[in-house]
């Protein structure tokens, strides 16, 4: 399977987001992934081969074991089961089996659903700033990446470009409503706890993660978009954490440390455009994903 910066199929796009194509089918859509990475906020020039396939085939793992928490979007990621529910899609399959899932068109929830159970990003440099999190006074001498007592739930508002706006939940509430608010906010913390857990066990930490939801023509309240993921959590692995520094990240850390060294060198200063990555930096960041598929599903990523 080649990579993939950009995804061009032969149907009409609906939206184009930072990683993935979204084409329209009517009641269905065709997400497909594509391999494109970002890091320091710029998107590098070399895809990395198979990152779009294991982020679909690792939300799709999570979507089976999580529709007793709530229903997600997919209909299927398995190309075959794609293709007979949408025989039309035949002839592209090449072009997106692996990184393609078949989603339920939703109206999403102008909300991000972040649940963090570690202090990192911009929870810790609020807590640092204020000494509480998302407005919640917090024990004093914390430090970076602990665990937090409980999980916490920071909504945000999503941003076309830059950073996504963390916001109260009051202020979800006027934007959703009170009901809708107090659900998503608790489906969310059950979705986290459940793979939190499970994640564990199988060596990796979770620190927080991202969800969105959406309503469906039905009026029913879907879990979409990806869903626990290495691009929408913070993946750790458990035996590099030590508590009080920054934590190695399990998917991307060969691309980190190179362009950490470019700065260092002082041939490149974080601007964009990202500087070129070379194959040996590629081919380790691929490893590092199919080795975070393989630890979270118990097996290897199938070829397409
Ligand atoms: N079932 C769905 N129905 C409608 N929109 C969806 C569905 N699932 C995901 N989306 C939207 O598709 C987009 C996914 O593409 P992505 O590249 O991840 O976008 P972003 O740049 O917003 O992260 C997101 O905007 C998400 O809200
Ligand atoms: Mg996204």
């Amino acid at each position: 399977m080649k990579a993939v910066h950009e995804s061009t199929l032969d149907l009409p796009l609906l939206r184009k987001g930072k990683v993935r194509e979204m084409y329209d089918l009517g009641e269905h859509i065709l997400l497909v992934a594509s391999d494109r990475i970002s890091a320091f906020d710029c998107i590098l020039p070399q895809p990395i081969p198979r990152k779009g396939a294991v982020l679909t085939q690792i939300s799709q793992f999570w979507f089976d074991r999580t529709e007793g928490i709530v229903q997600s979007h997919s209909v299927s990621a398995d190309p075959d089961v794609i293709i007979e529910h949408r025989p039309e899609l035949a002839a592209s399959r090449e072009d997106w089996a692996g990184r393609g899932m078949l989603v339920r068109k939703a109206e999403p929830f102008p909300v991000e659903c972040v649940v963090r159970g570690y202090l990192a990003g911009s929870m810790w440099k609020e807590y640092q700033e204020s000494g509480s999190l998302a407005g919640e006074e917090m024990p004093e001498g914390m430090v970076e990446s602990d665990q937090l007592q409980s999980p916490i739930f920071s909504p945000a508002t999503k941003a076309e470009e830059g950073h996504d706006e963390n916001i109260t939940f009051a202020r979800m509430e006027r934007v959703v409503g009170m009901n809708v608010a107090d659900l998503l906010r608790s489906l969310s913390q059950n979705l986290y706890e459940f793979a939190r857990d499970f994640a564990r066990e199988r060596g990796i930490i979770i620190a927080d993660t991202k969800f969105e939801f959406g309503s469906a023509v039905s009026g029913e309240i879907l879990l979409i978009d990806e869903a626990l993921t290495p691009d929408s959590s913070r993946f750790w692995p458990e035996s590099e954490y030590e508590p009080g520094r920054s934590q190695p990240s399990l998917d991307k850390q060969p691309v980190r440390d190179y362009l950490e060294g470019l700065v260092q060198e002082g041939t490149w200063d974080r601007s964009p455009p990202a500087p070129d990555l070379p194959d040996e930096v590629v081919q380790a960041t691929t490893e590092r994903y199919l080795e975070a598929f393989r630890r979270i599903t118990g097996h290897e990523l199938p070829d397409y």
